[in-house]
């Protein structure tokens, strides 16, 4: 029996620790869980993050334009959410299933670095409903991946903040789509009245505690009829606190496919009405883009492509992707897709990642992969920056920015 099998076999009898998730809404994870504390001095821990982006960023510079094997991880811990956006559907999944356990992300990190990948994002679903995620940091910071994570921001506490720093996050992503109560809960899907508050008490934390360890506060917005006419403030939101924000316009695909995370409810289609209003405020996004004190962590490119999608023929968000060649991503099975919007390759997991990527099958099932979706556009800045020295430039230098402002506060 190999390591792979055994690991199975543990988890199928239920030794490893699997049982992490709330079971209601109302549930805690309790985070406290995680095993030994990394004792390392917090400006060793920056200095390192430092070093570590620098890195990406020669080797994105250097490597980009002849990548064939990817960069970039995307892992969806979890399909699990306690919220529940109208424009996602991770949280309607009923496989359940329970997720790898510390053992299998292991391996899982070893291969992702056998073929190449230098950073790695853990999202969902919501990924802080993992009673270890401070281990599961630590498993793939260990392996020497920079680590990414997206949330929610509901769970997030200024103690968990500092345990998911010192584990070695180096930057966090906060979804924020209003700052009006009512319009969140609208958009999160949630009647809860503390929801709103914790998210934005996260946020503030995230942009006082990421200070010590030089990690980088990113808040996502999603765009929609809903929270158009909110841009502006929510710039400011996040230009007062020196973090940085990226806006994207709400993706729909066309067809209802239980493997795309994005909902293809048509309620959540925006009316022709509502296209004119997106195509006029990334307009204005571009146009805040050029400016040099920018805390807009997307690029010109990508908001030109928003742009021309709420001008172009609805619905329409198809393009020339490296999709597996650049990124690639893992699933709570531990199979494997080439993004988050396209079905696992048959056979493929997180163990037999190395042998894939060294077969000559490997071009032909990722062709037929990106043939068959739907499309997508926020996937595309993850190519830009290896392909436009501009975007990478652009991209690091409102980071470094968003760093002096915040240390300035
Ligand atoms: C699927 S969520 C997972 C991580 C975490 N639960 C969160 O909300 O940040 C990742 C991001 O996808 C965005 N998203 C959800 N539905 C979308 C859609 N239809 N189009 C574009 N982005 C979408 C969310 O707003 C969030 O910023
Ligand atoms: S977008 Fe994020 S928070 Fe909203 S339901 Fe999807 S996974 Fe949950
Ligand atoms: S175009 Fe299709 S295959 Fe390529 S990244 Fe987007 S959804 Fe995935």
């Amino acid at each position: 029996m190999n390591e792979y099998q055994s690991l199975k076999q543990n988890n199928s009898s239920g030794a490893t620790n699997f049982d992490i998730f709330p079971k209601t809404f109302e549930g805690k994870p309790d985070h406290s869980v995680d095993g030994s504390e990394q004792r390392l001095p917090d400006f060793l821990i920056k200095w390192a993050n430092y070093f570590d982006k620098f890195r990406l960023f020669l080797y994105l510079a250097l490597k980009g334009r002849s990548l064939n094997r990817p960069y970039y991880a995307h892992y969806q811990i979890t399909r699990r959410c306690n919220f529940r956006c109208g424009s996602c559907q991770t949280w309607q999944d009923k496989t359940f299933h329970k997720g790898l356990s510390l053992d299998e992300m292991r391996i899982a990190a070893r291969n992702f670095r056998k073929i190449g990948v230098k950073c790695l994002a853990l999202s969902g679903g919501e990924a802080l409903l993992r009673k270890d995620i401070v281990e599961v940091v630590r498993v793939f910071r260990s392996a020497g991946l920079i680590v990414r994570l997206q949330t929610n921001g509901y769970l997030l506490t200024e103690d968990l903040l500092e345990r998911l720093f010192r584990a070695g996050v180096a930057d966090i992503y906060i979804s924020l789509d209003s700052l009006d109560q009512q319009v969140f809960n609208l958009i999160n899907g949630i009647e809860r009245s503390d929801a709103f508050d914790r998210v934005l008490n996260s946020i503030k934390a995230a942009a006082k505690v990421s200070r010590r360890y030089g990690s980088g506060v990113f808040l996502t917005t999603v765009l929609r009829n809903h929270n158009v006419k909110e841009v502006e403030g929510l710039y400011k939101f996040a230009k007062d606190l020196g973090v940085l924000v990226g806006f994207y316009g709400i993706e729909i695909p066309p067809s209802d496919s239980q493997l795309n995370i994005r909902s293809s409810d048509p309620g959540q289609v925006p009316s022709r009405e509502d296209r004119i209003e997106l195509k006029k405020v990334f307009r204005r996004l571009i146009a805040l883009r050029e400016k040099s004190n920018t805390a807009l962590s997307v690029s010109k490119k990508l908001l030109e492509d928003f742009r021309d999608f709420f001008d172009g023929p609805e619905g329409d968000m198809h393009w020339n992707c490296n999709a597996g060649d650049m990124y690639v991503e893992l699933v709570p099975d531990g199979s494997i897709s080439v993004c988050n919007a396209t079905s696992p390759i048959d056979g493929l997991t997180y163990e037999t990642l190395p042998e894939f990527y060294d077969s000559a099958a490997r071009d032909g099932i990722f062709k037929q992969k990106r043939q068959s979706c739907d499309g997508c556009i926020c996937t595309r800045q993850l190519e830009y920056i290896t392909t436009d020295f501009s975007d990478l430039t652009g991209k690091a230098y409102a980071y470094i920015l968003s760093l002096i402002r915040r240390t300035r506060l």
